[in-house]
């Protein structure tokens, strides 16, 4: 029988790859959003609401991914008490439905942003939380929650730690892809904090979501790191951009700010041995990104003059 599994925040840039994935791997999936899913069952409304929740943890689900959240971290900064409701205490509400209505496994998409800043160094699960911002700060304690969970009633609940997320469904999102694809489209170009020899990992979201939908149907409790497994500069951030719009995007160098990390700089070791394996290349993953922001390809209103 197929597996049985509700995706929280499926409507975002994440869940409805994660949908695909699940659908892929043979699973039965809905959804818990404040907007509908277009192609799934989905309970609309907001996730801080326990009738919302009542609603989306219905008896008979095998597992839950979760991934609705307060995910920037400016935004966590400038609400912390909103991202305490949403990434705490939702959490905690799924989590006790989950142990009441014998859902037997939880997913959380978490970051490596549970750990603060490491340096230089490489990071793995091993590193102790020290997050330095209410975004990781929340993960971290809905990492804690998964855990006490685990140990008490013996739910299955991993930890997906990602690192920089990026692929096709950017539009809405303003980190560095798509601001350089952004830039692209608008002849402009981007600002580059110091000399772009820092080092990021990014991995691509066919990668994330597959990696998250293992999670949820057989993946062990505890924290796994999923990333591209290879860091790039922001320079080559840039060039792979470059390559992929054929458009200038000419470079701003501004003073390093503050406190930014020199380099993220991930193992998978743990996600490999769970048979994690990325598949998409920078190069192609930057050119799949690139049709969203693509002026000739933008859908024009129906109707409209635009
Ligand atoms: N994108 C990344 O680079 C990245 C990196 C590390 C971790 N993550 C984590 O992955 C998850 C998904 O991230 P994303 O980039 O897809 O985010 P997103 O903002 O694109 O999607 C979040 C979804 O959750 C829904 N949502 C938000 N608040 C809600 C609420 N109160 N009630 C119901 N639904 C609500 C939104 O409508 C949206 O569809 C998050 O938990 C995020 O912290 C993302």
């Amino acid at each position: 029988m197929s597996a049985r599994v509700l995706v929280t925040g499926a409507s975002g840039f994440v869940g409805r790859h994660v949908v695909e994935a699940l659908r892929a791997a043979g699973a039965e999936v809905c959804a818990v959003d404040r907007t509908p899913h277009p192609d799934v069952p989905t309970v609309v409304g907001d996730l801080c609401d326990p009738a919302v929740r009542e609603r989306a943890v219905r008896p008979g689900l095998d597992a839950v991914v979760h991934l609705a959240a307060v995910t920037s971290v400016l935004g966590s900064v400038e609400r912390p008490a909103e991202t305490l409701d949403l990434n705490v205490a939702a959490t905690a509400g799924l989590l006790e439905l989950c142990r009441t209505r014998d859902v037997g496994a939880f997913a959380l998409a978490s970051t490596n942003a549970v750990v603060g800043d490491v340096g230089a160094g490489v990071i793995t699960e091993d590193l102790p939380l020290r997050p330095l911002t209410p975004y990781g700060a929340t993960k971290a304690a809905g990492e804690m929650l998964l855990s006490g969970y685990a140990g008490a009633f013996g739910l299955r609940a991993p930890a997906v730690r990602l690192t920089n997320v990026y692929g096709p469904g950017m539009r809405a999102k303003d980190s560095f892809v798509p601001r350089l694809m952004r830039a692209a489209a608008q002849g402009d170009g981007v600002v580059v904090y110091g000399d772009g020899e820092q080092r990021r990992d990014l991995v691509h979201v066919a990668d994330a979501a597959g990696a998250l939908a293992q999670a949820a149907l057989g993946w062990p409790s505890g924290p796994t790191i999923v990333g591209g497994a290879r860091s790039y500069t922001v320079n080559e951030m840039v060039a792979a951009a470059r390559e992929a719009t054929g458009a200038e995007i000419p470079v701003e160098h501004q003073p390093a700010r503050p406190g930014e990390m020199p380099a993220v700089v991930v193992d998978v070791t743990r996600a490999r041995s769970l048979g994690y394996a990325p598949t998409t290349a920078l190069a192609d993953g930057m050119a799949g990104v690139w049709p969203d922001f693509r002026p000739d390809l933008r859908p024009v209103a129906v109707g409209g003059t635009a």
